[in-house]
């Protein structure tokens, strides 16, 4: 139960309630805690509040085809400036959802220090595509509620990103600050959003399309949409990692050979370029499939960690997921 006065503000996506949040409540000087890879939009934000963002990464456990969190190396990065550990569960770009024990693990490091407070950015909440995974609250953990800013938003659930309608829910005397802030940003969400969405939110929980509810069948779609395109890189030599929700593969792209056309090549946006970025161009040049490099989601200390991978989306039309699929597999197969 939230008080929807005092706990609740309604905002322009969850890339505005993520702006809002750092904004009202970041000191210039304050650290923020990203587990990279990291959901992009953090570190521009970060500094555009006047903060630092302190990267820590997760660990790539290859046997188990996923990334893991290092609750030690996050304990050890909180200094007396730390203000937030930003949480993405389900996390873009990797996929992964953060266990119950990951997020006890992250609340006991909150609770050693009293004024450590956590960003949980749950915009793809309710796209669990995993067989027998779910998605956990932080902020429902003992004594997190006090401590946890929740951002989610109606974009991915909805598939309207373009509308723009978010949220961030927490205790009054960190929403507060939030909703003094806004007028002063923005006067408010655009009146028709806020009102179509509050009559979808009850609609959704309806049975849709033979699923008992319609996030039942946002899950089993992004389950098939998925498995279409896995198959399709798998069948291209590429190994998507295992993912548990949000509609992102990270793939695992070693076994394929960059051309050094395309390693010795700069633009505009790779100036120095690395083999993430010259991988998709080559992609987007050969196959005309785009990926998303996965520099952009570490630190420049950590990018190494990064330099197989690349991303790609599978919120497209089953058409398009068979073509990119085929294509792939007649470039690279
Ligand atoms: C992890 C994460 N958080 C927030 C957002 C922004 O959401 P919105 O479109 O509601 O601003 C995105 C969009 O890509 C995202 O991937």
């Amino acid at each position: 139960e939230v008080e929807p006065m005092s706990e609740v503000t309604v905002t322009v996506g969850a890339s505005q309630a993520l702006f809002l949040t750092l904004q009202a409540l970041l000191n210039p000087g304050d650290e923020v805690i990203l587990l990279e890879p990291a959901f992009d939009l953090y570190y521009g934000q970060i500094r555009l509040a006047g903060g630092t963002a302190v990267p820590v990464a997760l660990t790539h456990d290859v046997e188990a085809g996923e990334w893991k969190l290092d609750a030690e190396a996050l304990r050890a990065a909180v200094t007396p400036r730390t203000k937030f550990i930003v949480l993405n569960s389900p996390h873009n770009p990797t996929g992964k959802a953060f266990t119950k024990p990951d997020m006890e693990a992250i609340a006991e490091v909150v609770r050693e220090h009293d004024d450590l407070l956590v960003i949980s950015d749950e915009v793809y909440k309710y796209i669990i595509h995993a067989e027998g995974v779910s998605h956990h609250h932080f902020a429902a953990l003992p004594g997190m509620f006090d401590r946890t800013v929740t951002i989610s938003s109606a974009g991915k659930t909805f598939s309207i990103t373009g509308w723009q309608a978010g949220w961030c829910i927490g205790p009054a005397r960190l929403i507060k600050p939030i909703q003094l802030l806004l007028p002063y940003v923005q006067f408010c969400v655009s009146t028709p959003m806020q009102q179509a969405l509050s009559r979808v939110l009850s609609l959704a929980d309806e049975p849709f399309e033979g699923h008992d509810s319609y996030y039942k069948w946002l899950s089993e779609m992004y389950r098939k949409k998925r498995k279409l395109l896995a198959d399709g890189l798998e069948s291209a030599g590429m190994k998507p990692l295992r993912g548990d929700g949000g509609f992102f593969i990270f793939a695992d792209t070693s076994d394929i050979e960059v051309p050094e056309a395309y390693l010795r090549q700069s633009t505009p946006a790779a100036p120095k370029m690395t083999r993430d970025w010259a991988l998709c161009r080559y992609l987007a040049m050969e196959a005309g499939v785009l990926a998303i490099p996965s520099s952009p989601f570490f630190s420049p200390q950590n990018r190494d960690l990064g330099g197989n991978f690349v991303r790609f989306a599978f919120c497209k039309s089953d058409e398009t997921l068979s073509l990119a699929s085929e294509k792939l597999k007649e470039h690279f197969g």
